[in-house]
């Protein structure tokens, strides 16, 4: 085990160890609203080429912490990479995002399998060569999605805000839909072990539909029970290896989320009042864990003033627990760098 990455902030933070400084990075810190990614992405050719070459994928994951003093690199890959290993045929259409063979029939999902255990290994390996660059007082994160979000985007076949065809899917064939969590469960858990061997030192589950679960009634079903047993599985081996949850958007439902899956760490959306959730855990004696987040990143699409009063006032508010600072959700496109510049200029300057 790493001694000096055993103490950094990001890992301390995560174990429930206050560090006088808060710990930063933001999701899809790498991506195009940095110029350097954007030269890389198009030597790549297109957006999965990026992902499945291990040494521009390294590259692109450590551009971030080249030019802002974060705490952590996240390894640049995507959720989907799961789907396109089980032959679902994945795309990224400029401008409208991933396209997906949809699943249709339940034979398919009884069908469904990893092509073999090579397609994923440019992931592992894109985490090797991180690790060996990666200064050691930094953290790497693994990360893969829930198995709810990734079915979605398995049956819709894309993108959307209501996913009523896999809305549909599960109202009418609830015992085939659970099938397919289950199988995604596995190949979820493996995903994140592989992660953990190759050099992770915390994962994160991105469960960012959650919220199509909960407004069914169905976010115990769909989205605590597999999260959890996804978790059985990682602590069972690495029982040290911290667990970020981010069951995005559930609101009142947070709490049952963090009562019920045994994450380290629960990573919020920026549309929940801080107050009203941490006073509900101490109200239900929640487990004493960790929070990530929560800055609005509009807000930080348009910097300024508002910026800093915004960044401040999550500090105060997450001032009584361990908190890692990140946004609610990933950095916009348009975001200009000199932006994150002052977002990390205001946390660094804080204190408690
Ligand atoms: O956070 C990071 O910096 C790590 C990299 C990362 C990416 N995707 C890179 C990416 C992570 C953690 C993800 C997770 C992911 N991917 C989620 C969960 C988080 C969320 O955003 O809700 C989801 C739902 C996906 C699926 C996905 N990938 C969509 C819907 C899109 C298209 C939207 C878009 O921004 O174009 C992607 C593409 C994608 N994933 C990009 C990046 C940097 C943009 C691709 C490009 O450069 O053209």
């Amino acid at each position: 085990m790493n001694k000096i990455n055993k103490s950094s902030d990001f890992i301390k933070t995560l174990n429930g160890i206050n560090t006088s400084d808060t710990p930063i990075w933001l999701m899809r810190q790498a991506g195009r609203y940095l110029p350097e990614y954007r030269k890389i992405r198009k030597e790549a050719g297109s957006f999965l080429n990026l992902c499945m070459n291990p040494k521009l994928s390294a590259e692109v994951t450590l551009q971030p912490l080249e030019r802002f003093d974060l705490d952590a690199a996240i390894i640049f890959s995507d959720i989907l990479t799961i789907p396109m290993a089980c032959n679902r045929d994945l795309k990224f259409i400029e401008n409208e995002g991933p396209s997906l063979k949809p699943i249709e029939k339940e034979s398919e999902i009884f069908d469904l399998q990893l092509k073999n255990n090579s397609v994923l290994e440019p992931v592992y390996e894109c985490l090797n060569i991180v690790k060996s660059q990666l200064n050691p007082d930094k953290s790497l994160i693994g990360f893969a999605g829930g198995p709810f979000t990734i079915a979605a985007y398995m049956i819709e076949g894309r993108g959307s805000n209501d996913f009523s065809k896999c809305v549909s899917f599960f109202n009418n064939y609830e015992k085939t839909f659970l099938k397919l969590l289950k199988k995604l469960e596995i190949f979820i858990s493996n995903h994140l072990i592989k992660q953990i061997e190759a050099g992770a030192e915390a994962v994160q589950i991105f469960e960012s539909h959650a919220r199509i679960a909960a407004q069914k009634n169905k976010f115990r079903e769909f989205c605590i029970e597999p999260n959890n047993n996804i978790i059985k599985n990682i602590k069972k081996k690495y029982p040290h290896i911290p667990i970020i949850g981010f069951p995005r958007n559930v609101d009142a439902l947070y709490p049952d989320y963090v009562k019920n899956v045994n994450i380290d760490c629960l990573s919020v959306d920026q549309n929940i009042n801080i107050k009203k959730l941490l006073d509900n855990l101490i109200i239900n004696k929640g487990r004493n864990i960790c929070f990530q987040g929560n800055l609005d990143p509009e807000i930080l699409l348009h910097g300024g003033n508002n910026l800093i009063n915004s960044t401040k006032n999550i500090l105060e508010k997450f001032s009584s627990v361990n908190h890692i600072f990140n946004l609610g959700h990933g950095v916009i496109k348009e975001t200009p760098v000199k932006n994150i510049d002052l977002l990390i200029k205001t946390i660094r300057e804080w204190k408690k």
